[in-house]
């Protein structure tokens, strides 16, 4: 889906969410939704912060599993994803707090294992994900799947590339100060979405999007196993497309 900005993408993204959030609520179910960080799915959420102000639109039946987080980090790190959440969307509308789950950054090393099973086995109780939302890396991670992740792996620990901590560095203040890891949900994961959006802006982002789309299926790019998901779609602005 090829869209003049990351605005006009971003709002049917976002239409496309409250549609499934209200559809539950008919059904008198919880609407279980994968979310992302990073710079591009802000827009999404700033569209769904609006629709919960202006249309009522409730997240009380949402149950929200993020992709990752950073290790270690402490919640209220200004780095951290919990924060990041809580600041683009969470504290803005009205999830109950229980309701919401992010990778614990604080985890004891030895404990890392044992939390992971549970964050798969939490996701596996609520029926899996209905609604993943993604963004893209410079390197064709989504989540922290790294190159080389493989098609069946799970919630794991993951040690990021020097391209993913170098595109990190500016906003951590130094190439040293970026966490050498982060635990990150496995692509099985989001291969079992019922749903997967994928979202991209900018000239930055068309040589990655041009290889999941067009290239062969690899784990070198981890994006690329998309291409055998039954029900995705790419939501990305013209320069995003560039090279397709
Ligand atoms: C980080 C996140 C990814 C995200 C990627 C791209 O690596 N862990 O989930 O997709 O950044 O970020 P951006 O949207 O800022 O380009």
């Amino acid at each position: 889906q090829i869209y003049a900005d990351a605005k006009d993408a971003s709002r049917a993204v976002a239409q496309e969410i409250a549609d499934l959030i209200r559809a539950k609520q008919k059904e008198g179910k919880n609407c279980v939704l994968g979310l992302a960080t990073g710079s591009s799915p802000k827009t999404v959420y700033a569209e769904l912060i609006k629709m919960h102000r202006e249309e009522g639109l409730s997240f009380k039946n949402v149950v929200s599993f993020n992709l990752d987080e950073y290790y270690p980090m402490q919640p209220d790190s200004i780095h951290s994803y919990v924060r990041f959440m809580r600041e683009q969307l969470f504290d803005h509308v009205d999830i109950p707090k229980e309701n919401y789950f992010i990778p614990d950054g604080t985890v004891p090393s030895a404990l890392i294992a044992d939390f992971a099973q549970r964050y798969d086995n939490k996701m596996n109780a609520m029926g899996g994900i209905d609604f993943q939302l993604l963004g893209i890396g410079g390197n064709g991670h989504i989540g922290f799947n790294e190159p080389g992740s493989l098609i069946n792996s799970r919630t794991r620990l993951m040690t990021l590339d020097h391209s993913t901590r170098a595109a990190a560095a500016m906003e951590f203040g130094g190439l040293h100060h970026v966490p050498k890891k982060a635990i990150t949900m496995g692509v099985s994961s989001i291969m079992n979405a019922k749903r997967v959006v994928l979202l991209a802006w900018g000239e930055r982002k068309a040589p990655m999007i041009k290889s999941s789309v067009e290239g062969p299926v690899s784990e070198l790019v981890p994006a690329s196993y998309l291409q055998a998901h039954p029900n995705v779609a790419f939501f990305v602005d013209t320069r995003a497309a560039s090279e397709l």
